[in-house]
C-alpha cells in the first residue's frame, strides 16, 4: 500500500478485497457482551469459495471527499450504522497503538476525519439477510480492505467481530473455529484446518426463499437468551462437548460424525428459537421436507452420505462428500421437481478460501 502525502490534496487511495460467507456447524446464537459482541458460547464454521458466495468491497479515502460514505448493493446507506461506526473505531484504536509515521494516511483517518474521508462500496452475488450469512461476508470484507488500507498486521478477526459476530470467522479460509473469550482481544477465530485438509467436502446452498427474514439475528438471538432456559444449558453443556467432536471428525475426516454433529446443532439452534418466548420460526415447510429428505437418503443406504444445516433463515445447506453430489442432486431433483423450486440450488461451493485483494 502506498503512503500519501497530506500535501497531495487530490490523491485517492483505494483497496477492493473479495471475502466468502461461512456456513457454521457449530452455531453461535446469544451474546454475553452485545456491545463487543462476545458470544455466550464458541462455534465453528467452514469457510467457503470466493467465487460462489462472497462480498466484494472497495475502500477508499481522498481529501476531495466531502464527508464518509457507504453504498451496499448499489444503494447508499447511513455510514453512522453503529456496527459500521464499530468497526471504524476499532480500526481507529488499532491504528493509535501504532507508531506513527507523519506521512502515513492512517494518520488522517484517525485524527483529521475533517480533511480525509472514506467511501465504502460493497456488494454481495448473493441474497442479503436471508440467512445466507452476507453480513458475515460484509464486514470480513470490509475489515479485510481497511486493513490493507491502512497497513494493520496481526489479529484483525476481532476487527470483524464487532461488525457482525460470525464475520470473524470468514477472515481465514478453510476450517474456523471462533473461541469465545472473555473480552474484545481474547474473542478471537483461529483456523483449525487449512482449506486443502479436506477436499472431498462439498456444500450445496439450497435456496427455498430469498427474501429478507422476519426477525434478524441480532434480535432474535438476544430475545433467546433472554427468554430460554435451554439456550443456558446448551452453552454449557452441549457446545463445548460437540466443537471437541466435530473438530476431531474434521481432523480425521470421519464425516458420518461431522455430519450428526452438524445436524444435531442445526435442529437445536431452531429448538432454541422455538424455546424463545415468543417462539423465533426460521425454517418453513419446505425446509422441514429438506430435513426428512436428508434422513431418507442416508436410511436408504444405511449410511450418512449428507448434512443439512440452516441459520436463520429457511435455506439449506447441504454438507457432503465429493462422490456423493451427483446422487444427491439427482434424488434431489425427483423429489422438489425445478419446475416447482426454481433456483433451489445455488452453487456448489468447493474450495475454502480467505478473503484476498481483488481488482476493483
Ligand atoms: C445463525 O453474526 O449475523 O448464522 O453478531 O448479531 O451480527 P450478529 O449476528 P450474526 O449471527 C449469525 C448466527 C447464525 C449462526 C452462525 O453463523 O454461527
Amino acid at each position: 500500500m502506498e503512503k500519501v502525502n497530506e500535501k497531495d490534496t487530490d490523491t485517492l487511495c483505494c483497496v477492493t478485497s473479495t471475502a466468502p460467507v461461512n456456513i457454521a456447524m457449530i452455531k453461535y446464537w446469544g451474546k454475553k457482551d452485545t456491545d463487543l459482541i462476545i458470544p455466550l458460547n464458541g462455534s465453528l464454521s467452514a469457510t467457503l469459495d470466493q467465487g460462489q458466495l462472497c462480498a466484494k468491497t472497495s475502500v477508499a479515502i481522498s481529501r476531495s471527499f466531502k464527508n464518509d460514505r457507504l453504498w451496499l448493493n448499489g444503494t447508499e446507506q447511513s455510514i453512522d450504522n453503529p456496527r459500521i461506526q464499530s468497526v471504524l473505531n476499532e480500526m481507529r484504536r488499532r491504528i493509535r497503538k501504532r507508531k506513527f509515521d507523519e506521512s502515513d494516511l492512517s494518520e488522517s483517518f484517525t485524527q483529521g476525519m475533517s480533511k480525509w474521508h472514506l467511501h465504502i462500496v460493497s456488494v454481495n452475488n448473493f441474497p442479503t439477510a436471508a440467512g445466507l450469512a452476507s453480513s458475515a461476508a460484509g464486514y470480513a470484507c470490509l475489515v479485510h480492505a481497511l486493513s490493507k488500507l491502512f497497513n494493520i498486521e496481526g489479529e484483525v478477526s476481532s476487527i470483524a467481530r464487532v461488525g457482525s459476530g460470525s464475520a470473524c470467522r470468514s477472515m481465514y479460509g478453510g476450517w474456523v473455529e471462533w473461541l469465545p473469550g472473555e473480552d474484545t482481544g481474547s474473542s478471537i477465530a483461529v483456523q483449525v484446518a487449512p482449506e486443502d485438509h479436506w477436499p472431498e467436502i462439498r456444500v450445496l446452498i439450497l435456496v427455498v426463499n430469498d427474501q429478507k427474514k422476519p426477525v434478524g439475528s441480532t434480535d432474535g438471538m438476544q430475545a433467546t437468551v433472554r427468554t430460554s432456559d435451554l439456550m443456558q444449558y446448551r452453552a454449557k453443556k452441549v457446545v463445548p462437548k460437540r466443537i471437541n467432536m466435530i473438530k476431531k471428525a474434521i481432523f480425521d475426516k470421519d464425516f458420518e460424525t461431522f455430519a450428526e454433529v452438524t445436524m444435531k446443532e442445526s435442529n437445536q439452534l431452531h429448538a432454541v428459537c422455538m424455546d424463545t418466548h415468543p417462539p423465533i420460526f426460521y425454517m418453513n415447510d419446505t425446509s422441514k421436507q429438506i430435513i426428512r429428505f436428508v434422513h431418507d437418503f442416508n436410511n436408504e443406504e444405511n449410511t450418512i452420505r449428507a448434512a443439512y444445516t440452516f441459520d436463520a433463515g429457511p435455506n439449506a445447506c447441504i454438507f457432503l462428500l465429493e462422490e456423493n453430489v451427483k446422487k444427491f442432486i439427482s434424488s434431489f431433483s425427483r423429489k422438489f421437481p425445478p419446475s416447482s423450486y426454481e433456483n433451489y440450488i445455488r452453487g456448489i461451493p468447493v474450495n475454502f478460501e480467505q478473503p484476498t485483494p481483488a481488482t476493483p
